[in-house]
């Protein structure tokens, strides 16, 4: 199944909290419990963010007992605030309800036609991720050759995604290619989507997989052990790449080592009229970090930072791999400049 699908007027989706125990699905009703399903972090990554927010603005509509259509818009509105409200860094959220907003307040059917459109509007959004995806697949594979080792980090896979997944697209299309490649993938603390949930994706699909902790990014790369980075994005702005926090630290490293180090996201993940300090970075609870899993780890009162995304400024990126293709720097700036 795809990670996120709209059924009856209800949205189920996989709790990625509970991974890789156990798949554990989750049945959403209305628009808070999808809210507070992104609060907890059962859904996260950026474009499957845009996905829930969309059908969480569905299930809104589909529920509506609005009679005209300016009520209807005033709850669409209202969900809206809540939605935006969860994670302020993944622009895929914002995009994805303002998009639905925009074209619901220009709408001119009735009210049912309304809710209707909502309904279909967030079906299309999910759908042109999971293609958009397929083809950041196609296009970022041709970068890829036999013996390619590719580091990634953070889970921006078919969990993080409607379905197939950005940077793991890519890797999966290269693997389906009969490519013979590996993959290092990062832990990814404080919340260790790597060893969670990139590590237990790539092993389902047979792509051979080496689990390291964050600090070792070094010395794999001094040690010649990898020969690529992909990573995802949380947020593409004028100047840089917003992504998991340790990000930064690999893009460095990897420019220090002449290692490649691409990014692949869709476009509804570009916010180019933004630059990295127009951007807030979620910064998380303490606990985060003070703790690994219920168990404490660090003496009481400690003062903490757990700012969860960085900033990795273009100069670092080696290619952005979209839907449209790959963007190396000058196909970039040139891509900002049509805008
Ligand atoms: O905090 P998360 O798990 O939502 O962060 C996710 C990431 O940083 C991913 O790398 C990014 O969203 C790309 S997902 C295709």
């Amino acid at each position: 199944m795809r990670t996120i699908e709209w059924r009856d007027g209800t949205v189920v989706t996989i709790d990625q909290t509970r991974l890789p125990h156990e798949t554990v699905f989750l049945k959403m009703r209305n628009c808070r419990e999808v809210a507070e399903a992104i609060k907890t972090m059962k859904i996260r990554g950026a474009p499957l963010l845009g996905a829930a927010a969309a059908f969480a603005l569905a299930l809104v509509a589909y529920h509506s007992k609005a009679e005209r259509k300016g009520e209807l818009l005033g709850e669409l509105g209202s969900a809206a605030e809540i939605l935006k409200s969860t994670r302020p860094t993944a622009v895929n959220l914002f995009w994805a309800i303002d998009r639905i907003l925009d074209k619901a307040r220009s709408f001119s059917g009735n009210t049912r036609d309304l809710a209707a459109f909502v309904v279909e509007e967030a079906q299309r959004i999910a759908d042109e991720d999971a293609a958009a995806n397929r083809l950041i697949g196609r296009h970022g594979a041709e970068l890829i050759h036999d013996g390619d080792v590719i580091l990634t980090h953070c889970n921006a896979g078919a969990l993080a995604t409607v379905e197939y997944g950005t940077a793991l697209g890519v890797i999966r299309a290269a693997w389906e290619q009969g490519k013979k490649i590996k993959v290092v993938a990062t832990e990814t603390r404080p919340k260790l989507q790597g060893a969670m949930l990139t590590a237990y994706e790539l092993k389902r699909d047979g792509i051979p997989v080496t689990l390291i902790t964050d600090s070792m990014v070094g010395y794999v790369m001094y040690k010649r052990l990898v020969s690529k980075v992909i990573v995802g994005a949380d947020r593409i702005v004028r100047d840089a790449v917003i992504n998991k926090i340790g990000t930064y630290t690999i893009a460095v490293l990897a420019k220090q080592h002449n290692i490649p180090f691409y990014v692949a996201a869709p476009k509804s993940t570009f916010d180019l009229t933004r630059s990295s300090e127009d951007v807030a970075i979620e910064e998380r609870r303490p606990e985060e970090v003070t703790h690994i899993g219920p168990q404490r780890i660090a003496p009481k009162g400690v003062d903490v930072l757990n700012p969860a995304f960085d900033i990795t400024p273009l100069e670092y990126v080696t290619a952005i791999i979209c839907e449209d293709g790959v963007l190396h720097g000058e196909d970039f700036v040139k891509f900002k400049a049509n805008l």
